[in-house]
């Protein structure tokens, strides 16, 4: 069946094998199958709860848009835009945060994180961020959205919102609660350093992930000193048990090479890491390489860039300003 596919991607610079492997690479799947709409967003609105650089910003904006492109999405195929070029977007953010509870916000454990200890310095935006995050989906009546493990909470959030607003208003299914889709293996790429922490972008040690423009000595380098343990590499999947470097390590193979660990166990059990390292290494330079040298091409022409963001932008606008239009019919405004 059709699927109305919404994603979104912050421009914070340091795009990494995480965010590939857990999100775009999917994008391109959904966009390559049949009848799909698909609507990919550079998400600069959310950027900004960090502070963030003025003119870094607008590179990583446009250095986000050459990866969606170096990674195979097609702005022919699938709208491609950047959010702050989409006023609704901030409207429709204003009108769920009225429907979504403090209470509900309070569980989010990215908040949490990223927030850290001292809650009371972080920006409100960053606190009401995944209400920002629903208007995204719900302004385009997607259906689905493709995430990383790591957003399971928020799209649980964004139905609680769709259902609220649906019944305080007395209108079914007016926004629609979308399905996520969350790869059910290597959703959730872990730190090269440390197996049970999530490769990110804001960790201090740049050898705990592989971004998308490492060169292949840096990416060659960097796999040599991953973590690992002394064991050798298992036969089977349960004895990854308690292993999360090893079974990182296997799984980024795995999702790189399109294949099921129980294969990938099977070409290394009983082996040890030198060799799974090598072979990953290659892997990656395979995959990444060609990215990191055609994300450096696109951003030459910044031009090329930001025209077709702002096409996209064109086509999101006339789809979500409709949407904040109906709704605002239904508040009685
Ligand atoms: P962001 O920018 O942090 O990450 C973009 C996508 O990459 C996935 N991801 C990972 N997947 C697996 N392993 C990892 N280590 C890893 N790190 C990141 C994320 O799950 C995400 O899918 N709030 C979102 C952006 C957003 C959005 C949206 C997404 C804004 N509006 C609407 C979907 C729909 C975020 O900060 O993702």
């Amino acid at each position: 069946m059709a699927k109305k596919i919404f994603s979104g991607v912050q421009p914070t610079g340091n795009l990494h094998l995480g965010n590939y492997l857990g999100a775009i690479k999917n994008f391109v799947e959904l966009q390559n199958e049949k009848d799909n709409n698909c609507i990919y967003c550079v998400v600069d609105l959310h950027a900004i709860t960090l502070k963030q650089d003025p003119k870094e910003l607008k590179n990583n904006i446009r250095e986000t848009a050459a990866t969606f492109l170096a990674s195979g999405l097609n702005p022919n195929k699938s709208i491609l835009f950047n959010q702050s070029l989409v006023p609704a977007h901030s409207e429709g953010s204003w009108i769920l945060s009225c429907i979504g509870r403090m209470g509900w916000l309070n569980r989010m454990t990215q908040f949490k994180e990223k927030a850290g200890k001292d809650k009371e310095k972080a920006s409100v935006g960053l606190y009401i961020y995944p209400i920002l995050m629903a208007a995204d989906i719900m302004l385009y009546d997607a259906t689905h959205v493709p995430v990383g493990d790591d957003q399971k909470q928020h799209l649980e959030l964004c139905r609680d919102i769709a259902q609220k607003f649906n019944n305080d208003y007395n209108v079914e299914d007016f926004l629609v609660p979308p399905e996520p889709l969350i790869q059910k293996q290597f959703s959730r790429i872990m730190s090269l350093k440390d197996g049970s922490k999530k490769m990110s972008k804001s960790d201090v040690s740049d050898l705990s992930r592989i971004n998308l423009k490492d060169s292949k000595d840096l990416i060659i380098n960097k796999i040599k000193k991953a973590k690992t343990d002394p064991h050798p590499i298992p036969n089977i999947v349960e004895e990854l048990e308690n292993r999360p470097e090893a079974e990182n390590l296997l799984g980024i193979y795995s999702s790189l090479k399109n294949q099921n660990i129980n294969t990938t166990l099977k070409e290394f059990g009983g082996k040890n890491f030198s060799e799974l390292k090598t072979n990953l290494s290659e892997q990656l330079i395979d995959k990444i390489s060609p990215m990191a040298k055609e994300i450096n091409k696109l951003l030459n022409d910044p031009a090329y860039l930001d025209k077709i963001l702002l096409d996209g932008a064109e086509k999101a606008n006339d789809i979500a300003e409709n949407k904040v239009k109906e709704m605002k019919k239904i508040i009685g405004f």
